[in-house]
Formats: C-alpha cells, structure tokens, sequence
C-alpha cells in the first residue's frame, strides 16, 4: 500500500491519478489535512487518513501498514523542515520500505534560498535509516502560465533572471515521475535530478506569449529588490514574495537549468514543452 501526502494539493491529486493508471485505487492512501478536500479521492476508491504535517502523532495512524510514502513537501516556507521530520520519524516507526521525497534540483548544491529547507530534509532523511528516493524537481512551468492573465493585462513580464536559462516542465510531468519511483522497482538511494527537456530564458518565455497573442510582451529584468517590492505590492506575503525573488536571482545563476533529461527518460515520454504550457493556459487551463 503506497500513501501520497499532500493528496489534496495540486501535485498530489496528478501523481495519484498517475498511480491510479498502475495500481488499483484500494492500494493507495492519500494523506490529507481536510477531509473535505479530499470527497472527489474518496469517490474514487482511494483511501483518506486525516494528518496534518504540524501533529506529529496523526503520522503513526496515516502510515500504519504502509508500504510505500511519497512525501510531497510542505508548503509552509521556514515551517517545512520541521514538518517534514513529523512524516520520516513516523514512517522509521512503522517501518515504510520505501519514502520518496519532492526536493529541489541540485539540493545539495543549490543557491535557491528555498532549497534550505530541503537539504535539511534530506539530511534528516540520510540520518533515519528510512530506505528512500529523492525527486529533485526543477521548476513547474505554471509558477510562469499562472501569471498570464497578469502579464498579458500589464503588457510586460517582470522578473531578475536576466539571461537565465530555466528548465521547467508541467507539474503533471513530475507527477508522472513520482507515480514512476512508487510502482518501479529497485528505487532506494536513487536521486534523480528532474527537469524539462527543453530551456528557455524568460524573455523567449515572453516572446511565445507575444507569438501566442498576437500582442506586444516584452520582458523587463528588474533587480531582486525591485522584483521582491513589486510582488509584496501585488499582494504575496513577505515571505513569499522574498523566496520568489530569490529564485530568479538563483534562476541566473542557472540554479534551474539542467539539460540531463532524466525527467523525460523517467517518465518514458518528452516533457511538456513550455509553449504547450503557455497555449493551455491561455486556453483557460492552469
Ligand atoms: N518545483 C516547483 O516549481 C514548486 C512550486 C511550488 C511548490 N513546490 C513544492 O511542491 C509542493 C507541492 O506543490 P503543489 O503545487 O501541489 O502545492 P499545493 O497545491 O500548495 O499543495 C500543497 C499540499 O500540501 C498540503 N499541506 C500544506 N500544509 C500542510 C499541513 N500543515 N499538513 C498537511 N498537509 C499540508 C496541502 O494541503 P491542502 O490541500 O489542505 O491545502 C496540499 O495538499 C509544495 O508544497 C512545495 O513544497 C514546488
């Protein structure tokens, strides 16, 4: 039996719909924070234990019998680290054959802020003697289409990636990939370094959207400050806006290039490219 944390969410609900194409629904756990959320699982045939990453105890009784755990990190930026340790103490105790964990490209290495929380995980995960595998995703090209509406309004994109070269694929191709360690075999201290096939510089991300819209986008590469000020006003939280300018300035850096194509040789199939992302969103999808 494989539970999936984060079930609800948006990764969550497409690596078990991913899963549900390899595995009967009556072998897969979703572990959610909000019965509620999780009535269109449960309809399914799959399985609902209530946990939140912030009640330690919840965990034994989410993960009891439990094969395999997909951790999908949390989503509570300085909170995680800690969360996450809630889920890997608690599958050590039930004795979980395999955890997989969602981390960040090159996590070890990486200058993205937010890959603290995730090295520390990893850490923690080494320590625990938990046979695991890591997913070190890049970037979801829908942290880019999800501002579309905005960007085509304001006729600009803005960001301080500069020339930076991002490789990013769908979320529902790091689904598949997750979907892809829980049903193969043989995955314990594997780490796969995951990312799109293809990159692209925000300004081609720009251009496809001018192609796309028959309208004049440029992009504007403003500095971290400016960026982090410009998202604060726009309504993020502090905290947020800070990570999101800090990942562009990592962007630059090629902190979420990656040419291995691991992703696509995991998933058996090219990754999404950015332009069908860009199309779907202005078609009204994510
Ligand atoms: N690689 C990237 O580009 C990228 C981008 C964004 C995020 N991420 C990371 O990847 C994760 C999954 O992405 P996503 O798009 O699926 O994010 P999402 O839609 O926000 O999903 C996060 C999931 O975590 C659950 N969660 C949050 N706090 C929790 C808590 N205290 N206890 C139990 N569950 C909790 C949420 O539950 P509810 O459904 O009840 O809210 C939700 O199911 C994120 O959490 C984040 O760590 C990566």
């Amino acid at each position: 039996m494989i539970v999936i944390t984060g079930g609800t969410g948006q990764l969550g609900r497409l690596v078990i719909a991913a899963v549900l194409k390899k595995m009967s629904a009556s072998s897969i756990v979703a572990a959610v924070r909000n019965r509620d959320k999780a009535r269109e699982l449960a309809a399914l045939g799959v399985g609902v234990r209530i946990a939140d990453y912030n009640d330690p105890p919840a965990w034994d009784a989410a993960l009891k019998g439990a094969d395999k755990v997909l951790l999908i990190s949390a989503s509570e930026l300085g909170r995680r680290a800690r969360q996450h340790r809630a889920v890997i103490d608690a599958a050590k105790r039930e004795g979980v054959k395999l955890l997989a964990y969602t981390s960040v490209l090159r996590a070890d290495t990486s200058v993205l802020g937010l890959a603290a929380e995730h090295r520390e995980t990893e850490a923690y995960l080494r320590a625990s003697g938990v046979p695991h595998v890591l997913l070190r995703n890049s970037w979801y090209t829908e942290n880019y289409t999800m501002g579309i509406p905005a960007i085509v309004a304001g006729g600009a994109m803005y960001g301080c990636a500069g020339e930076g070269r991002v490789s990013s694929a769908a979320r529902a191709d790091y689904a598949a990939a997750a979907a892809a360690v829980l049903t193969l075999p043989g995955q314990a201290g594997k780490v796969y370094e995951l990312a799109g096939d293809g990159a692209y510089t925000h300004a081609e991300f720009a251009e496809e959207l001018s192609r796309l819209t028959g309208r004049k986008i440029a992009y504007v590469n403003i500095t971290e400050d400016e960026y982090r000020e410009a998202l604060r006003k726009a309504g993020l939280p502090d905290a947020y806006a800070a990570m999101i300018a800090d990942s562009d300035t990592g962007a630059s850096k090629g902190a979420l290039f990656d040419d291995s194509r691991t992703l696509g040789r995991l998933i058996n199939r090219p990754t999404t490219p950015m332009a069908e992302s860009v199309a779907a969103a202005l078609a009204g999808g994510p």
